[in-house]
């Protein structure tokens, strides 16, 4: 093909150089935008149509013409032609070839450039759709795994050293209000993505009687874009995408490196089921928890497709500009690999088996209730203070004689403070310690029930 039979061909007297041709081609990549393409060009012709562009019989033409190449691209015997550069000139030629000059009118008041602003939106509104759901999917099981385990009593860490007993179903319940979050985001995200670019044409508008507010009522969207020259530019709804795309995958990585932890020897907290897990070729004893590695692993390249992202645009004069084809392998990428880590995340949590009696003897471990004879000295009227001092010599003899707290004569607690009575056993008990952290938010077994309750009932929201 010479540029001349190309759709812009008619200005150009040169073939365009064959590698040239390939480097700036999309055609390859955007073709996954191909259904969007075709919903948006069936909604344009319909405008024009009422809007006495195109007569009743073009139009027709035009939208049964795009049904059925929508159909074979569908099927997958559409042939894609890197010589016509982009999914939007493809499509456009391929109608043209079916029904004639009524599909050379389609593109009147458009460019590619509101075109593909509009595709891009249009593909990641439905992507956010599916990526809410998955969300939703995950939290139900971390919600059903918080419910069965509420006082199932595990150490709770900090600077990953034994700081208080808490339960596993608390813990659960904390990975999903970052997933509520990371939802509530991708909704707010989503508000930016539903406006319409369609009618901004190349850059300043066109002198069609568009009736762009019909366009955007048929696509679904919320309104069209207020101002042509941001309408083509604008990529920050992807940006912000990319944003939201990586607290999640950070989230899930933080999860992963959790659960990668509590499926050591050295921990043994939770089973991994063997599905979400592989062997070792050399090692026929291992176990390797494949699945949340690769997750924290994946989170890194959606990251640097943020990255990508914010750079493309740093530099670029309005309006539209080539760079912005660019934008498309970094958003695809993302949707692919959240997807992915949600989707394997979401199957695999059901099947998390902790282990209640590995993690309570943990929990027994590292003075885990200091806090709480601490409280309890206080109660008895000793300051906060000269409490942390008595709790911290207690430690101490524990730590010298290799015992618990709960494991020091009621002479030995005494002689470090008058205070202390034969009741102070009932604090020292890990399950004594959980009861008491009976404030909202607290890890108290009831407490955490009833915030299963609630975080069950916002997943309707
Ligand atoms: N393939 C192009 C892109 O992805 C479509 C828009 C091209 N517009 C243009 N004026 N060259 O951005």
């Amino acid at each position: 093909m010479t540029s001349a039979n190309k759709s812009w061909g008619g200005r150009f007297s040169e073939a365009t150089d064959e590698f040239v041709q390939q480097f700036t081609a999309s055609v390859d990549f955007d073709q996954r935008l191909a259904a969007f393409d075709i919903e948006g060009s069936i909604a344009h012709a319909t405008m024009l149509e009422r809007i006495g562009v195109l007569n009743e019989k073009e139009c027709k033409a035009i939208v049964d013409g795009l049904s059925d190449i929508r159909e074979q691209i569908a099927r997958g015997d559409f042939h894609w032609a890197v010589q016509l550069e982009d999914v939007h000139m493809n499509v456009e030629a391929r109608l043209t070839d079916r029904i004639g000059d009524a599909g050379k009118k389609l593109h009147t008041g458009r460019s590619r450039n509101d075109q593909v602003a509009t595709d891009v939106r249009l593909y990641l509104r439905a992507e956010i759709d599916v990526i809410s759901a998955e969300l939703i999917r995950l939290q139900t099981a971390l919600i059903d795994l918080a419910e069965r385990e509420a006082d199932a009593i595990m150490p709770g860490f900090t600077h990953l050293q034994v700081a208080q007993p808490i339960t596993f179903g608390h813990h659960m319940l904390a990975w999903n209000e970052m997933l509520a979050r990371d939802r509530e985001r991708l909704a707010d995200c989503r508000k930016r993505v539903n406006v319409m670019p369609l009618g901004a044409a190349a850059l300043a508008g066109t002198s069609y009687p568009l009736d762009r507010e019909f366009t955007a009522q048929l696509l679904g969207f919320a309104r069209p874009c207020a101002n042509s020259l941001d309408a083509v530019s604008d990529r920050d709804f992807a940006i912000e995408f990319g944003a939201c795309a990586s607290l999640i995958m950070m989230h899930l990585s933080r999860f992963s490196e959790e659960l990668i932890l509590w499926t050591s020897a050295q921990f043994g907290f939770i089973d991994l089921p063997d599905a979400f897990c592989t062997g070792s070729s050399i090692m026929p004893q291992k176990k390797n928890p494949d699945v949340p590695e690769l997750v924290r692993g994946k989170s890194g390249r959606v990251f640097g497709h943020l990255f990508a992202l914010l750079t493309l645009m740093k530099g670029q004069p309005l309006a539209y500009n080539k760079d912005n084809q660019e934008d498309k392998e970094p958003l695809f990428d993302t949707v692919d690999t959240l997807k992915g880590c949600l989707r394997a995340f979401a199957d695999m949590m059901p099947h998390v088996k902790p282990r209640r009696s590995v993690m309570l003897e943990a929990a027994k471990q590292g003075f885990a209730t200091a806090t709480d004879l601490a409280d309890y000295l206080v109660r008895q009227g000793v300051p906060f203070r000269d409490a942390h001092e008595i709790v911290g010599k207690a430690v101490r003899i524990g730590v010298e004689t290799r015992r618990d707290l709960a494991e020091l004569t009621l002479e030995e607690l005494q002689a470090l403070s008058s205070s202390i009575g034969d009741d102070v056993y009932s604090v020292l008990t890990l399950e004594g310690s959980v009861a008491a952290r009976d404030v909202l938010g607290g890890t108290a077994p009831k407490r955490v029930r009833e915030a299963a309750a609630k975080a069950r009932q916002s997943l309707q929201d």
